[in-house]
C-alpha cells in the first residue's frame, strides 16, 4: 500500500501544517446505501475524515446527485459514485473499510426483526460482492436487524472461503452514544467526558448498557439506573415514533457510524489502544456473537474484551437477553445457509 504525505501541495502544506512530518496511508472507504437517510450524512462525515483518501459511494438509487454534491467538498478524499449492480465491484475494489447502511428502516409499531425479510436478502447480496471484490476489508454492518445481519454476513463469507472474524463488525455505537447522552443528563457530568460500555446486541432488551461501569462515577438510584437502561434500549423506538412513519435514526446513526469507521481506520493505521463496543464473533458468553468492548488494530479486532464486573441488575439483564439474541443469531445463520 502506497504511503502519501498529506503535505503534497503548497495549500495543504499551509492548511495541514500539523501533519508536516506525518505520513498518512491511503485508505479507501466504501459506503453501500450511500444515498439513504443514514448514507448521505455518513458520506458527508467520511468526506470530512482526513484518514480517508478514496470514498466510494454506492446505492441503487440517487447516487449521482449525492456523489456530485459530496465531491465538491475541499477535503482530502476523492469521491466516486457507483449507481448500479454492475458497478458494485468497482465500488468495492481495494476498499479497506466497507460500511453498510443499505436496507429499509422501521416504521412505528415494527420491531427490527420485522425488517428481516427485506434486509436479509440485501445484506446477503452485498456481502457476496464483498467476498469477491474486497475480501480483506473491515465490514461495518449497520443494516438491521444487526443481531441477524452480522451472522448472515459471516455465513456468506464462510461459504466464499473468505471469513475472518476479526474483520466483521455489527455497528452498535449508537447505543453507546445514547447511553452516554442519557447518563450525562442524569448524572450532571460533562457529556464529553462520559464513557459507558453497552454490551449484548442491538435490539430491545438485547441492548445492555453497563451503567455500573459508567465514568465519571455518579451516585444514581436504582430507579434512575432502571429508567436509563430502558431509555437506552428503547432509543431507536423513541426516534421511530417521533419521525412518525418517516423512518428511523439517521443523523445520530451517521455520527455513530462515522465514529466507528474512524476507529477502524485508526486501528488499521496502527494507532494504539483504539477501543469501541461492537457486535462481533465472541467467546465472552456462550453465544457465538456478542457486543462488548473490542480493541481495534491493524487486522481489525485485536482483542475482544470481557464484560468486567456486573451489578446484580446487569447480571439479570444479561441472562434475560440471551434467548432472544440466540434466536436472532440462529435466524440469520439459517437464512444464509439454507
Ligand atoms: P433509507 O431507506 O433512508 O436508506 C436506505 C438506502 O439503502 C436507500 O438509499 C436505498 O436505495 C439503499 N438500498 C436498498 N437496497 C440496496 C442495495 N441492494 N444496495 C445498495 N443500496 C441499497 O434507510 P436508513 O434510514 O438509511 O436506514 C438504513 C438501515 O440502517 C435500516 O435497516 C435501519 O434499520 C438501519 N439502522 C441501523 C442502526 C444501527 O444502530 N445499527 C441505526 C439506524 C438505522
Ligand atoms: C436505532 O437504534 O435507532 C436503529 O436500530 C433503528 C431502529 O429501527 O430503531
Amino acid at each position: 500500500r502506497s504511503i502519501k504525505s498529506l503535505t503534497t501541495s503548497p495549500s495543504s502544506h499551509v492548511l495541514r501544517r500539523g501533519y508536516a512530518s506525518e505520513a498518512v496511508p491511503e485508505r479507501k472507504v466504501a459506503v453501500l446505501g450511500a444515498a439513504g437517510g443514514i448514507g448521505q450524512s455518513l458520506s458527508l462525515l467520511m468526506k470530512l475524515n482526513p484518514l480517508v483518501s478514496n470514498l466510494a459511494l454506492y446505492d441503487i438509487a440517487n447516487t449521482p446527485g449525492v456523489a456530485a454534491d459530496v465531491s465538491h467538498i475541499n477535503t482530502r478524499s476523492e469521491v466516486v459514485g457507483y449507481a448500479s449492480d454492475a458497478e458494485l465491484g468497482k465500488a468495492l475494489e481495494g476498499a479497506d473499510v466497507v460500511i453498510i447502511p443499505a436496507g429499509v428502516p422501521r416504521k412505528p409499531g415494527m420491531t427490527r426483526d420485522d425488517l428481516f425479510n427485506i434486509n436479509a436478502g440485501i445484506v446477503k447480496g452485498l456481502c457476496e460482492a464483498i467476498a469477491k471484490h474486497c475480501p480483506n476489508a473491515l465490514v461495518n454492518m449497520i443494516s438491521n436487524p444487526v443481531n441477524s445481519t452480522v451472522p448472515i454476513a459471516a455465513e456468506v463469507f464462510k461459504k466464499a472461503g473468505t471469513y475472518d472474524p476479526k474483520r466483521l463488525f455489527g455497528v452498535t455505537t449508537l447505543d453507546v452514544v445514547r447511553a452516554k447522552t442519557f447518563y450525562a443528563g442524569k448524572a450532571m457530568v460533562p457529556v464529553a467526558e462520559v464513557n459507558v460500555p453497552v454490551v449484548g446486541g442491538h435490539a430491545g432488551i438485547t441492548i445492555l448498557p453497563l451503567f455500573s461501569q459508567a465514568t465519571p462515577k455518579a451516585n444514581l438510584s436504582d430507579e434512575v439506573i432502571t429508567a436509563l437502561t430502558k431509555r437506552t434500549q428503547d432509543g431507536g423506538t423513541e426516534v421511530v415514533e417521533a419521525k412518525a412513519g418517516k423512518g428511523s435514526a439517521t443523523l445520530s446513526m451517521a455520527y455513530a457510524g462515522a465514529i466507528f469507521a474512524d476507529a477502524c481506520l485508526k486501528g488499521l493505521n496502527g494507532v494504539p489502544d483504539v477501543i469501541e463496543c461492537s457486535f462481533v464473533q465472541s467467546t465472552v458468553t456462550e453465544l457465538p456473537f456478542f457486543a462488548s468492548r473490542v480493541r481495534l488494530g491493524k487486522n481489525g479486532v485485536e482483542e475482544v474484551l470481557g464484560l468486567g464486573p456486573l451489578s446484580d441488575f446487569e447480571k439479570e439483564g444479561l441472562e434475560k437477553l440471551k434467548p432472544e439474541l440466540k434466536s436472532s443469531i440462529e435466524k440469520g445463520i439459517k437464512f444464509a445457509t439454507q
